[in-house]
């Protein structure tokens, strides 16, 4: 199997998978980074959503041959002690639930912040329009963003 040289979460890991393998499948079963989920595989549910260069994208469907030297960040990055304003709001707000979908929920709202600190309602719904929640925390979720983007 082809090796692969990635960059996540600010340090270097070599694997050995197939070249189409999704990056989600590599981060879980390769990396043991466990928390970035596996909800849909399609793109679909948002529940595995990371950084790629500071964009969130969906990682089951980023194949691992495509990131080459590019930045990974998953939510065990994000920041060095869960101090990210968007985690101390997802604290203060309370928001999960089951907890299943909310990493990707919070890397998403984190590349929605990094790009406009200051979103709209408007904004905050278009962005996190893709990122479904079975738990209904949308309301929490819209919440913590605001309180997180007002910090
Ligand atoms: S698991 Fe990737 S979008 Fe659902
Ligand atoms: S908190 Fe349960 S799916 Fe979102």
């Amino acid at each position: 199997m082809p090796e692969y040289k990635l960059k996540i979460n600010g340090k270097s890991h070599t694997v050995n998978v197939d070249e189409d393998t999704p990056l989600l499948w590599v981060l879980r079963d390769e990396l043991n980074l466990l928390g970035t989920k596996f909800g849909c595989g399609i793109g679909q549910c948002g529940a595995c959503t990371v950084h790629f260069e500071g964009a969130a994208v969906r990682s089951c469907l980023l194949q691992v041959s495509t990131i080459k030297d590019s930045k990974i960040t998953t939510i065990e990055g994000l920041s060095e002690d869960g101090d990210h304003p968007l985690q101390k709001a997802w604290l203060e707000h309370d928001v999960p639930q089951c907890g299943y979908c909310q990493s990707g929920q919070i890397m998403n709202a984190a590349a929605l912040l990094k790009e406009k600190p200051k979103p709209t309602d408007a904004d905050i719904d278009s962005a996190m329009n893709g990122n479904i929640c079975r738990c209904g925390t949308y309301i929490r979720i819209k919440q913590a963003i605001k309180t997180a983007s007002n910090q």
